[in-house]
């Protein structure tokens, strides 16, 4: 996780920002008693969880010579490399040298284990770096914590950079045109103005004259978490709980690659609840992967410098902003 001074902000805005929380994958990748490798802003991790479902984020790096742990061997509450045996904790102190007791490794903190949170089926981690290892203050999106919501997790990986998956959630007027052949966003106009409205945790970019027809506005939301909300409108025959709310949040993986996670979201509660679960796996799951495939086939079919060669107008304002915001980050971040 080290930054050294000679990471350029184009490097931090590659592989992501740092000093905040990213979500690295679904929780159901590392089961108990599991573990599984996995990257996260350009860096290989270990994820390990132990029987009883606590979870650690380690760096997959051996701290004698080096070999992936993940490779290893899970012993509880410990893995064991494979290459000479080495055992390290959930919290990376090595436990023991079995090839050599009473070495002076043992007992020593020598690999970097990122602090974690799981929320609605994801893990999230913080990604410090050398001047900021404590984790930031971190809200989750309120969508995902509030006992009256039910929200139900799409994960994907494309093969895009991570900025252009957040970049096409700050787009709403993409929904009128790439998704116009979709189930809920084939009405509205497609004309619009578009305006930023400044909020205390981000910013919301939204039509001025169309507002619960198609994907119409989003408001980014900056918690020690970067996730978007927006609100897509759905007729009746899709259940109880009214318009449908979408909570997204991207996992910059390496520069070219970016896990996805898209919350679907309703208000109900009791029995309402089950019916829109129920409904949303049986009935609605599947044409959501289909309009999430139209946005995955056009980010992954754009050039990786598409972002040097455009003509914007008034509807990229909220893009605009948004690169702004990561930019100045990516440049403080370096400059450290
Ligand atoms: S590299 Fe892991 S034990 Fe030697
Ligand atoms: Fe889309």
């Amino acid at each position: 996780m080290s930054l050294t001074t000679d990471v350029t902000a184009d490097h931090v805005y590659a592989h992501g920002l740092r000093n905040q929380w990213h979500p690295v994958v679904p929780s159901h990748f590392v089961e108990p008693g599991g573990m599984r490798r996995v990257t996260a802003l350009g860096e290989d991790w270990l994820l390990f969880r132990t029987a009883d479902g606590t979870l650690s984020l380690l760096a997959d790096r051996c701290p004698h010579r080096g070999a992936p742990l993940s490779l290893g061997k899970h012993l509880g509450d410990r893995v064991a490399c494979w290459y000479h045996g080495v055992e390290v904790r959930g919290d990376g102190t090595v436990a023991s040298v079995p090839g050599l007791p009473g070495c002076n490794l043992e007992g020593k903190k020598l690999v970097t284990s990122l602090p974690v949170r799981e929320v609605a089926g994801a893990i999230l981690a913080y990604f410090g770096d050398e001047r900021h290892p404590e984790p930031a203050p971190l809200t989750l999106p309120e969508p995902l914590t509030d006992p009256d919501i039910a929200a139900v997790l799409c994960y994907a990986e494309w093969n895009v950079p991570w900025r252009f998956a957040v970049e096409n959630l700050m787009d709403p007027m993409h929904g009128a045109f790439l998704h116009h052949e979709s189930h809920t966003m084939y009405d509205g106009d497609t004309q619009a103005k578009f305006r930023i409205r400044e909020t205390d945790r981000g910013y919301f970019f939204e039509k001025t004259d169309q507002r619960g027809v198609n994907f119409d506005w989003v408001e980014l939301c900056r918690t020690g978490v970067d996730w978007v909300d927006l609100s897509i409108p759905y007729p009746p025959s899709a259940g109880p709980g009214g318009p449908f709310g979408i909570v997204g949040m991207a996992c910059p993986v390496d520069a070219g690659r970016t896990g996805v996670f898209f919350w679907r979201y309703r208000r109900v509660s009791g029995w309402q609840r089950d019916t829109w679960r129920f409904l949303y796996r049986t009935l609605i799951e599947k044409r959501h992967w289909e309009v999430l495939e139209q946005d995955r086939v056009m980010l992954e079919a754009m050039p990786a410098d598409a972002d040097g060669f455009e003509n914007l107008y008034q509807h990229d304002l909220g893009v605009v902003r948004l690169r702004r915001l990561y930019r100045q980050q990516a440049e403080a971040q370096a400059a450290g």
